[in-house]
């Protein structure tokens, strides 16, 4: 099982004789032996294989790997969304593959964030009331004000009544990451939250993914640029649906290295 290496900014953390190293209570998603087979009219492909990981609160992991390499996949597994075929994955103390899909609708609304350019919004409400989503469902609807500031925080305090169809892309991903600052939510699941961003949108973005983190939840982001990954606390680094390597804090250069270091062996 891959463990975070490092001490972060989350505090309860307890050093023993290995390192640091987190309290097991901190693990709000854990994958065990994670593995994924879509069935096609060809061959059958293994999306992910046999992955294993553990992920705290109040820190920030990167995935990485070639396109294709299943970091989409292991994504949409860990959040329930696609049954994983073999494994065990347990999100904040929910067996996510044994779970309803009642109590997995109702988990990801209470507990995930959800950062995907495809799975995000829905069309027919507006930024505001996208935002507002979650906390209605859960009938403790959050104050106008409140929406509002999570829209400016993200650069579209202009675009609070705009449906998803008049967003652009990279807009639509801001919307979903003010959504989960307003639900604080214990587990941030974002596919590639810069990648439809110019460089200014993309800082805000790490810097309110910084924010949550801070704030305590787990923040695990799909990216293809290692300067975005070394945000992280850790990199992982996929090949063929299989966890491969594992970078602690590292630099741009650093995680760039080990992502070519990949081609060589795969
Ligand atoms: N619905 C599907 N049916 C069959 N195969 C699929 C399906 N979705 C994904 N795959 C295959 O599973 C593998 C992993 O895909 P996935 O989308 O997880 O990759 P990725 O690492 O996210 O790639 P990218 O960086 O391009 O987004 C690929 O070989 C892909 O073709
Ligand atoms: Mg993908």
């Amino acid at each position: 099982m891959v463990e975070t290496q490092h001490c972060t900014r989350a505090g309860g953390w307890a050093r023993d004789a290995a390192g640091m190293q987190g309290r097991d209570d901190d693990v709000v998603l854990s994958l065990d032996g994670v593995t994924h087979v879509f069935e096609t009219e060809a061959a059958p492909v293994r999306a992910v294989d046999d992955v294993s990981a553990a992920f705290r609160r109040g820190t920030w992991t990167a995935i990485m790997g070639p396109s294709g390499s299943g970091k989409s996949t292991l994504l949409y597994c860990a959040a329930g969304l696609i049954r994983a075929t073999a494994g065990r994955i347990l999100l904040d103390g929910v067996d996510v593959r044994a779970a309803s899909e009642r109590r997995l609708t109702a988990l990801r609304r209470q507990r995930l964030g959800f950062v995907f350019q495809d799975f995000n919004l829905v069309p027919a409400l507006t930024a505001e009331q996208n935002v507002g989503l979650p906390a209605r469902f859960d009938g403790r609807p959050a104050a106008d004000e409140a929406v509002r500031g999570a829209l400016e925080r993200v650069g579209l305090g202009d675009k609070l009544r705009s449906r998803p169809d008049a967003l652009s892309g990279g807009q639509r991903q801001r919307v979903a990451i003010a959504r989960a600052l307003l639900a604080r939510p214990a587990v941030v699941i974002a596919d590639e939250p810069t990648g439809a961003l110019d460089s200014r949108s993309g800082e805000v973005v790490l810097r309110e993914l910084t924010t949550l983190t801070a704030e305590g939840s787990a923040v695990v982001m799909v990216t293809h640029d290692p300067v975005v990954a070394a945000h992280a606390d850790r990199t992982l680094f996929l090949i063929d649906g299989r966890l491969v390597d594992e970078v602690a804090g590292g630099s741009p250069a650093t995680i760039a290295g080990t992502l070519a270091d990949l081609d060589t062996r795969a």
